[in-house]
């Protein structure tokens, strides 16, 4: 759990680095499950940064998460090569069967759709990835065997 000593333990482990914004960002991520809006004045401080300029950081970065992942995380690409070979109309197609939109939770929780660029999967495209499982070739049969097993 979120504790403001915990956040400052594990981002001072990286203040001895150069450029040590990112690293803290990962850092924060992995330890709480997403970048809570309490960090950015920590990183401001420490870092000796404006707050404006560690919010810009953590939403230019599509990686960095703003609340907590639901129980699963599907992330669809939608990077070029994806698109291209239907991603677009698979991303419509989870949307209305999860009933969010990508970069949100579904209302119980279980489920968390989000883009991601590229995963280097482009000649098997369209890609996608269950809780880090990659699954290249996406159809929308196998985007639904998909959905539901992040459901169950
Ligand atoms: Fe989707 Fe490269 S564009 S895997």
């Amino acid at each position: 759990p979120w504790s403001e000593g915990r956040a400052r333990a594990v981002i001072e482990e990286f203040s001895h680095l150069e450029g040590p914004l990112m690293p803290m960002l990962h850092a924060v991520q992995e330890t709480f499950g997403h970048v809570p809006d309490a960090i950015v004045p920590m990183l401001a401080e420490l870092l000796n940064i404006s707050r404006a300029e560690v919010h810009g950081v953590v939403t230019f970065y599509h990686d960095f998460r703003h609340e907590p992942a639901g129980r699963h995380v599907l992330k669809l690409c939608r990077a070029e090569a994806c698109q291209a070979a239907g991603g677009d109309a698979l991303a419509d197609h989870a949307e209305h069967r999860l009933g969010c939109k990508l970069g949100e939770t579904t209302a119980d929780g279980r489920v968390t759709v989000e883009p991601i660029y590229c995963l280097g999967l482009c000649a098997t495209a369209p890609s996608a990835m269950l809780d880090g499982r990659i699954v290249a070739r996406l159809t929308e049969r196998r985007l639904d065997a998909l959905i539901a097993e992040a459901q169950s």
